[in-house]
């Protein structure tokens, strides 16, 4: 009987639909699922509804929409010092799953090896299957979630192809520093490796803490493939609109693949982001950003806190991670469960990031990209949650 590929049968129904999907039945408040509930900003809005109505409505060049590709190369410039030509080194894409995808088909050869670090976005691993590789799962350690720098060089092999980093990360809140930054280089550069790396919360840090790309370390600018998003940064995850930032050589690559999976995406989405990007240069969107943020994850911390729960630090993304075993629940799987259909409140048992879930840490990750009184209509229902026994 013909089938589904063997290639995809691992893959199932991702845990956010699966607990996005539990949380309704049970009218659960969700702080599952990462995205924002609260409304987009007015002037991307504006600039959408202007794209549509002045017809910008038919397809645009693969690259992505020429005045989009400048203004995001001027901002990565403008950051981090680093010239990036947006004719030959810049990709728009539809998101950066869509990039991730392209990435990974554009560089891997079957059989080669690909480092991700776990707890691993759960796109990473499919992505490395579906380009016929094979991930090679390094740990990262609560509560600094660092790796073990041994662990790391014997990941490294003949066959490895690419890391795949994330930084800010989801679903820890780390944000790599610069030596870790400048360790994991120093072993790419010697194995002669490339860094795809995902920085689709780059404008979300917090208490100071610098978002450093990884093509900004010495020698990494011709190794690595930049992905971002505008998804994140101006609140609207289902615009679906991301971009790649590699040298001309894998951005070659990135788009001979890109024109035959989405070819381009979607235009007016695009034409907003160019006209966003300009205006948030000098409307102080950026700083407000980071200090809403700031306040969202403040005011979660000392609802988990409330509640019993001890929240890890997070110094950028939008998560927040407890540790789940002091309620005497087997495991997070157990106790996410219980939360969302006998207290009322979703969120995601990050064992599920692994490849062996036997191996995690047992925590579950709170979403607060929520507006406050999403927030607080948790801390009522979270007044129900007590120890099992
Ligand atoms: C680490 C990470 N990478 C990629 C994505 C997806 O980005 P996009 O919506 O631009 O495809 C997400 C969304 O949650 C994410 O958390």
């Amino acid at each position: 009987m013909s089938g589904p590929a063997r290639r995809i049968r691992s893959f199932g129904t991702s845990i956010f639909t699966e607990i996005t999907a539990l949380a309704a039945a049970h009218d659960a408040v969700n702080l599952g699922q990462g995205f924002p509930d609260f409304a987009a900003p007015s002037f991307i809005k504006e600039a959408a509804m202007r794209a549509i109505r002045e017809d910008y409505n038919q397809y645009a060049p693969a690259p992505g929409v020429p005045r989009l590709r400048a203004a995001l190369a001027a901002r990565w410039e403008r950051l981090h010092g680093v010239a990036v030509d947006a004719d030959t080194e810049l990709t728009v894409a539809s998101g950066a799953t869509e990039l991730l995808h392209d990435a990974l088909l554009a560089v891997v050869e079957p059989g080669d090896e690909v480092i991700v670090f776990e707890p691993t976005y759960d796109a990473y691993v499919p992505d490395i299957i579906m380009a016929s590789g094979v991930a090679r799962p390094v740990a990262l350690r609560p509560p600094d979630w660092r790796w073990d720098p041994a662990e790391l060089r014997a990941a490294f092999g003949p066959r490895t192809r690419a890391v795949i980093l994330n930084t800010p990360h989801n679903p820890t809140g780390k944000v790599f520093a610069r030596a870790e930054l400048a360790e994991l280089a120093a072993l790419c550069n010697q194995h002669d490796t490339l860094v795809i790396t995902d920085e689709v919360y780059s404008e979300i840090t917090f208490d100071g803490a610098a978002h450093i790309p990884m093509a900004t370390l010495p020698g990494m600018r011709d190794r690595t493939i930049t992905i971002d998003s505008m998804g994140k940064t101006f609140s609207v995850t289902g615009w679906k609109v991301g971009w790649s930032i590699a040298p001309e050589r894998l951005t070659r690559a990135i788009r001979a693949v890109h024109q035959f999976v989405t070819f381009t995406s979607s235009v007016p989405f695009q034409e907003a982001l160019a006209e966003g990007l300009t205006l948030a240069e000098t409307n102080g969107y950026y700083a407000e950003l980071r200090a809403a943020y700031t306040a969202r994850r403040d005011r979660l911390t000392a609802v988990l806190r409330g509640a019993g729960l001890a929240p890890m630090r997070a110094q950028g993304a939008y998560f927040l991670l407890t540790d789940t075993t002091a309620f005497g629940f087997p495991d997070d799987v157990a106790f996410c469960r219980h939360l969302c259909t006998e207290v009322g409140v979703a969120a995601i048992p990050t064992s599920v990031f692994y490849a062996d879930p036997k191996t995690a840490p047992p925590l579950a990750r709170f979403c607060f990209a929520k507006r406050d009184e999403t927030i607080d209509a948790a801390a009522t229902r979270l007044r129900k949650l007590r120890p099992l026994h």
